[in-house]
């Protein structure tokens, strides 16, 4: 913004008859016509936003004589309004504003435990309170914070320790750190020369990752990618390129009919990535589950011996460590024998339970993963760095490359004066790529590895506190044992309980849960899910991610479930 002292020598804005910039925005760039649209006013409405712009000289028509020889001095040295260049003159105070309300609104207002998780609104009624609209005509820094304010206002808060209601949840205050000072660098990590401290850090944090899930030396390979479920597509795309090579360049013409293998409680990606990498969802054989949610690795080998009757090439099986809904281990070590048998990739996807890897004490659900070929691991769920950290690890060390790279040249050129083999891009599907190493990274040396520990079995001492408090409480009902941090149950209102004979129990039980959670969500006490499964009624699933809950936490969540279903 200018200073009083720079306002008071700018010419008079064509568009202060308007309301206009009031100084805010930079009247002297706007007097020498910086652009058509230059208009604005703290709040437009439709009419005055066209007046504003319609009213705005283009460059050209801005008469040379009106701009003095001192503005144009001080318009060439400084930015223009519009310029994608941070000017401190101008958006010093804006960032420390903006700053100041991130930290104390979003961040500490957004996880006390006395706020509200959300401000629900009707789709209706958000339209109405937050002004939505983009027009012609720019906003002013004022305008700008009251939109900051608007939008934490009426978003969840997904950092709330009552915000139980994702994989995801939390804000950490390291992780969000880092994410911050990537954002300031804006770094995309295809080539050493653009992201040269990340494109290490991702190799460093990768090969970490890999020693803990247990590959030998903790060699082989690893990306980044947006999301455990295209983490999952890479595991799919690379098992299929390990059983026929020429997939990359004849495509699906040259293969037989592939078949690969996951649970019924895997996550939803598995099918979709087959759809999306041409196999197609009905070469996803799903594998039943036992009565815990864990893969049958007896009907596996079934379906096995089915797809080679049907004279399809079985060639990947899916594990989930931390299936989605329950929270279920599979039996890795049986899986990777009957992999072995028939000669086909084990992909574990750990999006959710891979940070059970972190602690001794619970790195035994993953029991016999070190014989994945591929692993999917989210540092975004179980260990809360901030939305999006997930990374697929593979133990080959050169199929990534081998199947996605392209070689272009006007990127990866292989004549630059330092080595290549840093300029790691080409492995990816992605060209432009944030560095969500970073968080993690930040995180992790905050913490230690010991710190992650302490955080899962902190998350895991929650849930087991939860269970058994509601094991205890009269009208709950757990689904089963749970093994993961997801805890599912029933909440039976007075009015069910010792109903259970009644024809129509199941039925009247399946509304329980969503009027239940329509209610949190209108009060903004919390957020809790909830889902049917397998023809069960709707049922509660909490999941828990943040360490920093307590036991009398989980006491507040069980009687607010009690407060709002009592009547029902
Ligand atoms: C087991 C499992 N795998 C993969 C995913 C997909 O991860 P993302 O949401 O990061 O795409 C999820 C998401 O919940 C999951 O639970």
């Amino acid at each position: 913004m200018p200073t009083a002292a720079e306002t008071a020598t700018l010419p008079p804005s064509p568009l202060e008859g308007l309301g206009g910039l009031n100084g805010k925005l930079d009247a002297a760039a706007a007097a020498a016509g910086a652009g058509a649209g230059a208009a604005g006013t703290a709040c437009c409405d439709e009419a005055s936003a066209a007046a504003a712009a319609a009213s705005v000289p283009p460059p050209q028509a801005a008469p040379a004589s009106a701009t003095s020889a001192s503005v144009r001095a001080a318009s060439a040295r400084r930015p223009p309004w519009f310029a994608s260049l941070p000017d401190p003159a101008r958006h010093q105070d804006f960032f420390r504003e903006a700053l100041e309300v991130l930290v104390q609104q979003a961040v500490f207002q957004g996880t006390a435990r006395d706020s509200k998780v959300l401000e629900w609104r009707s789709p209706e009624q958000m339209g109405a309170l937050v002004d939505l609209q983009v027009r012609d005509a720019p906003v002013d820094h004022d305008q700008l914070i009251q939109y900051v304010k608007d939008i934490i206002k009426y978003s969840v808060k997904t950092g709330h320790p009552y915000f139980v209601n994702q994989l995801f949840s939390s804000v950490d205050p390291y992780g969000l750190v880092g994410q911050w000072l990537g954002d300031a660098l804006n770094p995309s990590v295809y080539t050493y020369e653009v992201s040269p401290v990340f494109t290490l850090m991702e190799e460093t944090v990768l090969r970490e990752m890999r020693r803990i899930v247990g590959f030998a030396d903790g060699r082989g390979d690893g990306i980044f990618c947006p999301g455990g479920s295209i983490a999952n597509g890479y595991a799919i795309s690379c098992a299929r390129f390990h059983a026929a090579p020429h997939v990359k360049t004849k495509g699906l013409h040259g293969l037989p009919r592939m078949v690969l293998f996951t649970s019924e409680d895997a996550h939803y990606s598995i099918k979709k990535l087959a759809s999306f990498l041409g196999l197609g969802s009905d070469n996803v054989f799903m594998v039943k589950c036992d009565s815990n949610g864990k893969m049958d690795s007896v009907h596996l080998e079934q379906l096995v011996l089915q797809a080679q009757e049907e004279g399809a090439l079985p060639f990947m099986v899916s594990a989930t460590a931390g299936t989605t809904v329950i929270g279920a281990f599979d039996p890795i070590p049986a899986i990777a024998d009957i992999c072995k048998k028939y000669n086909m990739w084990l992909h574990v996807d750990a999006a959710w339970g891979g940070g059970a890897l972190m602690s001794r004490k619970y790195k035994h659900l993953l029991e016999g993963i070190e014989r994945a070929d591929s692993v999917t691991w989210n540092p975004h769920k179980l260990l809360t760095a901030p939305q999006q950290c997930s990374t697929f690890l593979t133990k080959h060390e050169t199929v990534l490359s081998a199947c996605h790279s392209a070689s272009a040249q006007y990127l990866f050129q292989k004549d630059k004066f330092y080595d290549t083999q840093y300029d790691t891009g080409d492995k990816h599907i992605q060209c432009g790529r944030r560095a969500d190493v970073l968080k993690f990274w930040f995180m992790w040396k905050a913490k230690g590895t010991l710190g992650l520990e302490q955080h899962i079995d902190t998350v895991f001492d929650n849930a087991e506190y939860f269970t058994q408090q509601i094991k205890k409480t009269e009208g709950f009902r757990l689904l089963m044992e749970p093994q993961c941090t997801n805890i599912c149950f029933w909440y039976i209102p007075p009015s069910l309980r010792g109903q259970e004979d009644r024809e129509d129990f199941n039925d009247l039980l399946h509304k329980v849960a969503p009027k239940i959670k329509e209610r949190m969500m209108k009060t903004g006490s919390m957020m809790v899910t909830y889902q049917p499964l397998r023809g069960l009624p709707n049922f509660f699933r909490l999941v828990l991610q943040n360490s920093g809950l307590n036991h009398d936490d989980m006491d507040f969540i069980i009687q607010e479930i009690q407060n709002l279903g009592r009547d029902l």
